[in-house]
């Protein structure tokens, strides 16, 4: 068996974790060849197969990013891609491909199958947004570099008695806004699944300001108020969904202009999908490289890996995509305990 493995969608802490985990598990366990696919689908694409012998994997189990580089390239854009696609593959003799991605990602690797890929999914996302999956690796990692970051913000906020907007990734979801924002003690945590009041917010924190001379509020990249939309920046990506950012300067903005208190924010951006990942991550990622090596082993392609409890199940690509998971309302009750 030639098995390859590619990492598509946005990095994420945990990458490097999963391609160590295939390659070592198919070479050793298996005696299969183990080949990269660069930058994701389009490493496909454009015939750019390296490949993975175990010493290629040595030492990256800690590191961030991935060895391979990912990009947000689909493979079915038109015609003739998918055709150089499935050319390449046949040329270099690729029996199954392991697709480490995003819903996105997986959904396309579902296409391909159509198409005869044998492809087996790992779920991937700092946003932990995949509704079949109870976690995806690298979140915690996001959740434990947003904290820090509140963390830092606390001191300064008291310093300056301010009002310190910490704005984080997420896409749809708060899944990141809402863990780190309770493990950081935001006195606020605003995000999408719960749509804000500007006149219940600025209430609430008139309210804090009569007792304490600062604020953390956290707030999720697609939180939106009441009636309105969330704040995109304009372009696609290539799985047609809109770049997302903005909403805690407008939240700067409406909260410095109603209170007349100092308010700053900080877009903590890509630092959340930097770095090394955490040691739930590292095992959680290890476990997945195993579970899909093993899936393909048993001919379970069309499959993603999807952690249930404490076991890791393959569950269907097509039963498994399309369906976000939204932020747990009973997790926000917890944190609205804190608010204000
Ligand atoms: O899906 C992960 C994620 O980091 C989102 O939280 C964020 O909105 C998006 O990717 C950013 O996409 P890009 O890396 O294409 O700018």
């Amino acid at each position: 068996m030639r098995l390859a493995i590619l990492t598509s969608g946005g990095d994420c802490p945990g990458l490097n974790a999963v391609i160590r985990a295939v390659v070592r598990s198919a070479t050793d366990r298996h005696q299969w060849e183990c080949v990269g696919i660069k930058n994701g689908w389009k490493g496909a694409a454009t015939g750019e197969f390296i490949p993975l012998p175990t010493y290629a994997v040595s030492g990256i189990l800690y590191r961030g990013g991935t060895i391979l580089g990912t990009s947000r390239f689909n493979p079915l854009q038109d015609g003739e891609t998918t055709a150089r696609v499935l050319e390449n593959l046949t040329l270099h003799r690729i029996n199954a491909v392991i697709c480490v991605g995003g819903d996105g990602t997986l959904r396309a690797s579902h296409e391909m199958t159509k198409l005869g890929v044998n492809v087996v999914g790992v779920p991937k996302t700092i946003d932990n947004d995949i509704a079949a999956t109870d976690v995806t690796f690298g979140f915690q990692t996001a959740v434990q570099i947003v904290t820090d970051a509140i963390d830092r913000l606390h001191t300064t906020a008291e310093s300056h008695n301010r009002i310190m907007i910490l704005e984080t990734m997420g896409r749809n979801t708060g899944w990141i806004a809402l863990c780190a924002g309770i493990a950081g003690g935001a006195d606020m945590i605003l995000i999408p699944e719960r749509p804000f009041s500007y006149d219940k917010i600025c209430t609430m924190l008139a309210e804090r300001h009569k007792r304490k001379s600062f604020s953390i509020v956290v707030v999720a990249e697609g939180a939106f108020p009441e009636g309105g939309k969330a704040v995109t920046l304009g372009e696609l990506d290539a799985f047609g969904r809109p770049r997302m950012g903005g909403i805690g300067y407008e939240l700067a903005h409406e909260i410095e202009k109603r209170l007349n208190i100092e308010s700053r924010v900080t877009v903590l951006g890509y630092v959340q999908r930097g770095g090394t990942p955490v040691a739930y991550d590292r095992i959680l990622a290890t476990r997945f490289g195993v579970a899909a090596v093993e899936a393909a082993a048993e001919g379970k392609f069309d499959h993603f890996i999807a952690l249930r409890g404490e076991d890791l199940i393959p569950v269907p690509i097509a039963d498994g995509t399309g369906q976000t998971k939204m932020a747990d309302p009973k997790l926000f009750e917890v944190a609205e305990t804190f608010f204000g």
